[in-house]
């Protein structure tokens, strides 16, 4: 992506603007930031995903004695009739079930693959909305059919009502409103307290991004780190022929406590080791995320290929990382993988360069799920 072009999406200002000037900062409402837009996944197809296994739904309603949240999947008796006012079914992760959701997010490929986290999409009746409430990640709220009314503001008081079942602000404070039809977008920064409304019948897509927490990552990276120990040569045994005689044999010994120290730190201090972890747990897919093998053995040489929407690809100076997995590359296939993780497709053209070593890693992937075969030009 050519990230100092000028697009409508960012309100005729290019990523590169975009990241300096709001990216975390402040806000921006952009009238017609997709013009003409249409609501690709329309309501009969999110009530669909909506009523799946292993799709993550939830249906929130207002009602007289307060908030109500519940967990899907909804078959469509479940969901309240559409003449019914303020109800909102809520589907996550629509990107990896839909071609059109995920070719949406790809949109927003200006900011790394790593803070990219899914595709949203609430759908509304009258009157329906979350309740006031600030998340903590940025967010792209693009309206995708009817109107919705927000209001924001930068919240002082954290504060929230108690007893909901969802994060309703006590005293929002609301400093701006805007009413988005479809093809507007707003973005909003971590901690910016927001509450939409519909308008009438209203989807609103919600592309969001994921902020690790610091413990959270290295919870994740030491576990893999823990994983791969021992995979290596024999490490070694403690030996303590210097050990006295003990009157208090319960006091573990200061020797092994240091021992075990140097087992910790000589474990970080591998090289690349904290790198491999991060990269393979960044690319981990979800929990719900399953791949379909292929049915067909097409050549990819002749095609191309494309990630799979599900799939996960980023790479780091010594690694490629896939699903989880990591691979060490180097040279010319460094540079072919690199550019499958940045584009998430190789033209036949391309793939006319990979060693015979990277077309049988590539051939794996695509037995796994992971890769697809371009469709015939
Ligand atoms: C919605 O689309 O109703 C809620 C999105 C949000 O507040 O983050
Ligand atoms: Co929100």
């Amino acid at each position: 992506m050519d990230v100092q072009k000028i697009t409508p999406l960012l309100g005729g200002m290019s990523p590169a603007r975009f990241m300096r000037s709001h990216w975390h900062k402040k806000p921006l409402l952009v009238r017609q930031a997709i013009p003409g837009f249409e609501a690709p996944i329309p309501r009969a197809a999110l009530f669909e995903l909506a009523s799946r296994d292993g799709v993550e739904s939830r249906l929130i309603q207002q009602r007289k004695s307060g908030w109500s949240l519940k967990h899907g999947p909804f078959q469509r008796r479940a969901l309240p009739p559409l003449g019914t006012r303020e109800w909102t079914l809520l589907v996550q992760g629509v990107d990896l079930h839909d071609a059109a959701g995920r070719a949406l997010l790809d949109e927003f490929r200006f900011v790394p693959e790593a803070r990219l986290d899914d595709l949203m999409i609430s759908y509304a009746t009258d009157g329906g909305g979350v309740g006031p409430h600030f998340d903590s990640y940025d967010v792209f709220l693009l309206q995708a059919h009817g109107k919705r009314r927000w209001r924001i503001g930068r919240q002082r008081d954290p504060s929230l009502v108690e007893g909901m079942p969802v994060k309703i602000l006590a005293n929002f404070e609301p400093e701006e409103e805007y009413v988005l039809e479809p093809g507007d977008m707003l973005y909003l920064p971590p901690r910016w307290a927001h509450d939409g409304i519909a308008e009438g019948e209203c989807m609103t897509y919600s592309i969001g991004f994921r902020s690790a927490q610091r413990d959270e990552l290295a919870r994740e990276t030491l576990l893999r780190i823990a994983d791969a120990l021992g995979e290596a040569d024999a490490s070694p045994i403690y030996r303590d022929p210097r050990q006295e005689a003990v009157e208090a044999p319960g006091r573990v010994p200061l020797a092994l406590q240091e021992f075990a120290r140097e087992g910790v730190l000589r474990a970080l201090a591998k090289s690349q080791v904290l790198e491999r972890a991060l990269g393979e747990a960044l690319t981990e897919p979800k929990g719900n995320v399953w791949f379909d093998p292929p049915s067909d053995e097409p050549d990819l040489r002749q095609l191309g290929v494309t990630l799979d929407r599900r799939s996960r690809m980023m790479y780091d100076e010594r690694h490629v990382y896939l699903n989880g997995e990591s691979y060490l590359a180097s040279g010319r296939d460094a540079t072919l993988m690199r550019r499958l993780a940045d584009q998430r497709q190789l033209s036949a053209r391309e793939l006319g360069k990979a060693s015979e070593e990277a077309l049988s890693l590539l051939e794996s992937w695509f037995d796994d799920g992971w890769l697809r075969a371009l469709p015939p030009a």
